[in-house]
């Protein structure tokens, strides 16, 4: 909700009545904890929370911040017990469950739960990262900066006093100290952290379960997934971060979250707390317009269509299935809300509806007249700037989609033999021994999972997909030679790193002749011909206009701060911890159709398809269900399985602690309907809702399915309700 001081008579009813509609549900922002009790503790008692700012984020007594983590970097999860025991979503651990699993002992498909302690499998490379404090040092950072310094000039000073202010704060030294960026860099915020290394893989559900619904449910309400996995925190002996190590004892942490088994009512309050990655919700129309309208468009066709071959595959060979499970995920996840993502900025006419806020803001510069000198031509110059743009994005966006390595895998392979010459080229023998050790230890993995056959199916289709759409000056020689089949076959049955063996063997070679194996080898070439365009035509193109853009976008950033005193910002999301408000509501997505807020396992049922591989059902789980053996989770004889509420969240939400009005865990987020996932770039709070699993649901399935009673005794379950 946006608050003004100064309204103006012809404004003042239009205001009026959005702030009576409005204020019952605001919803949209994604705040800092350090900055609540001054920008949102009201609010958020005026929404039914029953709690004080300090309950949630203290720094001087435990509080809900403390049970809250960033998970492996990109999801979150939150500490449920006084054991480190941790929640997540299912595809939050997913790759960890993947590493884990081989045909024979599959978790992915039938789960896994981990009888004791020891048990509990070890996740090289992933962490928890708890936030200790935050602080505003916007002042120190830009200490001695004056506008009319030179962008370097400015930049060394900056680089200073953040490293002054690192080497200055008091920590313990086990802590670690960040510092980032927030609305555009006019502002700086520092976040004293404590990383975990050590994170065991405790239990998932079946896919059946867990993925339920897989990408035809995904982005999509009513939902019906019991998307969660759970994990365990191990420290050293004095309860500190330490290396894996067997004699590591699960973590002792300063909260954990009680669960609520009384579940939710349309109305009640909801918050969410967690590590949102990016947003980009001040944007000008330009931009908004450019990506509904070029980026969105060029990705989701390039994706068509390697997914259409790569769910080909998985559809009738179980191995490719295992193979691709991660990759398609991940591939999908972005294609289809980029599809949900343009339709819906069309459909709720978000570049309109920017174009108006545009037109109030010169409006405001007008009467301000001072602001209008300073920020007067920063619209016009972005729309000149994103027109010019244009075509460089569009070029760009396919390029890098088809050779980032994501659709085509043969391109990973180039890439890394890429690294390898170029480490050779600078550091000689030494450096190509180094990346080499990196590089054999990634073949394993990218090995694992890669089929030959599959790969240059999608190679064919992209080479030849970017012959057409990509503006003949930014196209390869190599394309002009060979039609995308036959450099297939060449490039398939020819090239070093189709089998890891020849390709280990090669780098075993040294750096000389594996560069000069590389440098005759066809799929090489091309790579390095399509990268030199990208290198040396295309970025340099798009990063000068885009370092344009930046600067006009950080002077809007301030404009709309100065001619707005009074209303409250919140910053992008940029990975840090953030957290959002909102009550459990239904929506309307069109005309004559109402949405509930809740859902049933009944509703599993409903969708069940049996020998599916996205909406089968296991069969404890039916036969649970037509007992109606619910145990102390049910409601009323039936099962909730998700919700949905109006809280602003985004990408790298996944995992967040759902939590009532009283500080207890309701559900974990893990998604967005489909009609608002244009939240990252537009918030409309009429459609934009957040969905959880109800923790119910995660309890039921826990205790009555998987039988694990061990992790429930651990829990603090409560009734808040009655
Ligand atoms: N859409 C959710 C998010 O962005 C869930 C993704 C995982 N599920 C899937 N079917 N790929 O992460
Ligand atoms: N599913 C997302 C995640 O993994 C959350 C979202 O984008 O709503 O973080």
């Amino acid at each position: 909700m946006y608050t003004f001081k100064i309204i103006r008579a012809r404004h003042f009813w239009f205001l009026l009545s959005a702030f009576i509609a409005t204020s019952a549900f605001a919803g949209e922002g994604m705040w800092l904890p350090f900055l609540l009790k001054s920008l949102n503790e009201t609010e958020m008692k005026s929404m039914g929370m029953k709690m004080n700012a300090e309950d949630i984020y203290s720094v001087n007594q435990g509080s809900l911040k403390d049970a809250v983590v960033h998970f492996g970097g990109f999801c979150t999860a939150e500490v449920i017990s006084d054991q480190g025991l941790i929640l997540t979503n299912h595809h939050c651990g997913y790759s960890s469950i993947q590493s884990h699993s081989t045909l024979e002992k599959n978790y992915l498909k039938n789960g896994f739960w981990a009888p004791n302690h020891e048990a509990e499998i070890p996740n090289p490379g992933l962490f928890a990262t708890f936030i200790i404090r935050i602080e505003d040092v916007t002042d120190q950072v830009l200490e001695g900066v004056k506008t009319d310094m030179e962008v370097k000039e400015k930049q060394t000073l900056i680089d200073a006093n953040l490293n002054l202010i690192k080497s200055t704060t008091t920590k313990e030294q086990w802590q670690d100290v960040m510092i980032k960026p927030f609305f555009e860099a006019n502002q700086y915020y520092m976040f004293v952290t404590e990383t975990y290394n050590d994170v065991r893989y405790v239990g998932s559900p079946p896919e059946s379960i867990g993925k339920f619904g897989a990408d035809t449910d995904n982005w999509v309400w009513p939902r019906h997934t019991g998307d969660f996995s759970v994990f365990r925190i191990y420290a050293g002996p004095d309860n500190r971060p330490a290396a894996y190590s067997p004699d590591n004892k699960p973590l002792i942490p300063r909260h954990f979250f009680p669960i609520s088994l009384d579940g939710v009512a349309e109305g009640d309050f909801t918050l969410v707390f967690g590590f949102p990655g990016k947003t980009n919700e001040y944007l000008p129309s330009y931009a908004v317009d450019q990506i509904a309208n070029v980026i969105d468009p060029e990705r989701i066709e390039i994706r068509n269509i390697s997914l259409g071959i790569m769910d080909k595959h998985m559809r009738s060979e179980p191995d490719a299935r295992l193979a691709y499970a991660v990759k398609y995920a991940g591939l999908a996840n972005s294609w289809k809300k980029w599809i949900g993502e343009a339709q819906g900025l069309k459909t709720y006419h978000a570049v309109q509806k920017k174009k108006n806020l545009e037109l109030d803001f010169i409006d405001e510069l007008q009467r301000k007249k001072s602001l209008c000198k300073e920020y007067g031509e920063i619209l016009p110059s972005m729309k000149r700037l994103y027109k010019e743009i244009e075509p460089v994005v569009k070029n760009r966006t396919i390029l890098s989609e088809v050779i980032g390595g994501s659709n085509i895998e043969l391109f990973r392979l180039t890439l890394y033999a890429d690294r390898l010459v170029n480490a050779f080229k600078q550091n000689g023998e030494d450096g190509f021994q180094k990346m080499a050790t990196r590089t054999l230890a990634q073949l394993d993995d990218f090995y694992k999972d890669y089929r030959k056959d599959v790969d240059k199916e999608i190679f064919v289709a992209l080479i030849s997909h970017l012959s057409v759409t990509v503006s003949p000056e930014y196209l390869p020689a190599y394309l002009a030679k060979y039609k995308s089949d036959d450099l297939a076959e060449k490039i398939y049955s020819q090239s070093i790193w189709i089998f890891k063996e020849k390709f280990a063997e090669s780098i075993q070679k040294g750096g000389a002749s594996f560069s000069s194996l590389v440098n005759d080898d066809m799929a090489f070439q091309l790579f390095e011909e399509l990268k030199e365009i990208m290198d040396s035509d295309l970025s340099p193109a798009y990063n000068v206009l885009n370092d344009s853009i930046q600067i006009q976008q950080k002077s809007y950033m301030a404009a709309l701060m100065a001619v707005y005193p009074d209303r409250r910002f919140w910053p992008d999301a940029n990975n840090t911890m953030r957290f959002t408000y909102g009550q459990v509501e239904p929506y309307t997505p069109r005309d004559g159709v109402e949405y509930k807020t809740q859902t049933y396992l009944d509703g599993v049922m409903e969708k069940y398809k049996p020998g599916d591989y996205e909406f089968d059902v296991d069969p404890r789980l039916i036969s649970l269900y037509e007992n109606k053996d619910y145990g102390q989770y049910g409601e009323n004889g039936k099962m909730p399985v998700c919700f949905i509420a109006s809280n602003h969240t985004t990408g790298g939400n996944s995992g967040s602690p759902a939590i009532d009005a009283y500080g207890n865990l309701i559900g974990i987020n893990f998604d967005r309907v489909w009609e608002g996932t244009m939240s990252d770039l537009f918030y409309d709070k009429s459609i934009c809702r957040n969905i959880m699993v109800d923790v119910r649901y995660i309890l039921f399935i826990i205790d009555k399915f998987a039988g694990a009673g061990n992790l429930i005794e651990e829990m603090k379950l409560v009734h808040p309700k009655s």
